[in-house]
């Protein structure tokens, strides 16, 4: 086995184990959001702009992009994960990751409550600040995010920095607003929208969609829990076999692959020939032809070929599900096969949707 099989292996185990910019903008005069204030930001007094952030990923199992904090500007590279609500970043030396050292910031101000946020990768501990953040060429003041100076989490083998929740407040630690809802005031329109990429560098853009990146109809489905990313999922099917119907999923950007209950990631594995490994994640031959898992969603067909749901190492395969004892999570390798809007609309009826890439 090559090194890249070992490599590939840690991060399935990771996965499975804890499991639990090239649109630059530089005028950003119009988006001062002073005060931290939340009848500030209403959907009506738009100032029209958008923003973009170049996404990066590591074959395909971490996907992440450039933000800064602090005046002058620290870069950071976060993971964007609609699956949680906080802002964090590391605020001392960790491994060769960068950290937030707000000594070095004018526009930092204290704040110090403690902070202890659960995510995929495990929990983080720190406390509350604030700051300027600029994330796709929008600025925002006195965003309030945490500096994390305990990472419980397999944090080694991440090659981002930070994360940068796009969860709604209800589900944000710390009761804080979340820069994207922060951000609503002065967005065309209230959506963020991902072009994950894959073998190109993908894109996430706050305020527009990108017409590069998509064609054919958009196809929406209002969101299932009024706190969550969470979709009604008509069913799952390998082939023609039934795996599940009538469920939900949560779609999760920060989730690489895609989690689903025990019984039926078995009956899924079973059916498209996957093999289950002992720290908990699947192998599957690599030649075989391996059924279309299809995803009926909102009316529509979705569906993933045996190449979207592998990942390749030399003579070794993964197969790219997780069991779980929760509900299903649509990861990135179904967020990476369609370009995929989060809307949280004006009228109160956030949705998904979903259109071919381009
Ligand atoms: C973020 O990641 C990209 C791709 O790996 C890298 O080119 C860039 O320098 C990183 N940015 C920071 C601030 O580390
Ligand atoms: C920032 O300054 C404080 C107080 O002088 C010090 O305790 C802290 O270690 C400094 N932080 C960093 C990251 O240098």
């Amino acid at each position: 086995m090559k090194p890249f099989v070992f490599v590939l292996a840690a991060i399935v185990a990771v996965e499975a184990l804890t499991f639990r910019m090239k649109m630059q903008k530089n005028d950003n005069s119009n988006h001062r959001v002073n005060v931290w204030n939340p009848s500030m930001v209403s959907l009506t007094n738009s100032v029209h702009d958008s923003g973009g952030v170049v996404i990066h990923n590591i074959r395909r199992t971490q996907y992440f992009g450039e933000i800064a904090l602090g005046t002058p500007e620290q870069k950071f590279n976060v993971s964007f994960e609609t699956g949680t609500s906080n802002l964090w970043i590391p605020n001392r030396k960790f491994e060769n990751h960068n950290f937030y050292n707000h000594n070095k910031s004018s526009s930092y101000m204290a704040n110090g409550e403690e902070i202890e946020i659960r995510g995929n990768g495990g929990i983080v501990y720190g406390f509350l600040s604030q700051d300027t953040l600029s994330v796709g060429g929008i600025s925002i003041h006195d965003q309030v995010f945490a500096e994390i100076n305990h990472i419980g989490m397999p944090y080694k083998v991440k090659s981002y920095d930070g994360v940068f929740g796009l969860g709604f407040d209800a589900n944000a630690v710390g009761h804080v607003e979340t820069p994207f809802h922060r951000m609503l005031a002065s967005l065309d329109k209230p959506i963020f929208s991902f072009y994950l990429g894959n073998k190109y560098t993908g894109e996430l853009t706050f305020g527009i969609l990108d017409p590069k990146h998509y064609k054919g109809a958009i196809n929406y489905v209002d969101v299932s829990s009024p706190s969550q990313w969470q979709i009604p999922l008509d069913f799952v099917k390998a082939g023609d076999n039934v795996i599940a119907s009538k469920t939900k999923a949560i779609v999760d950007t920060g989730m690489a692959f895609i989690v689903g209950p025990k019984e039926d990631v078995k009956k899924l594995a079973d059916s498209v020939g996957a093999k289950p490994i002992y720290f908990g994640g699947y192998t599957i031959d690599c030649n075989s032809p391996g059924p279309d898992i299809t995803w009926g969603i909102g009316g529509k067909t979705f569906i993933l070929q045996k190449e979207d749901y592998t990942l390749q190492g030399t003579n070794l395969c993964f197969f790219t599900f997780i069991d779980s004892d929760g509900p299903w999570i649509l990861g990135d390798t179904f967020i990476s096969k369609y370009y995929t809007i989060f809307d949280v609309s004006s009228n109160n009826k956030p949705r998904i949707g979903f259109a071919q890439l381009a």
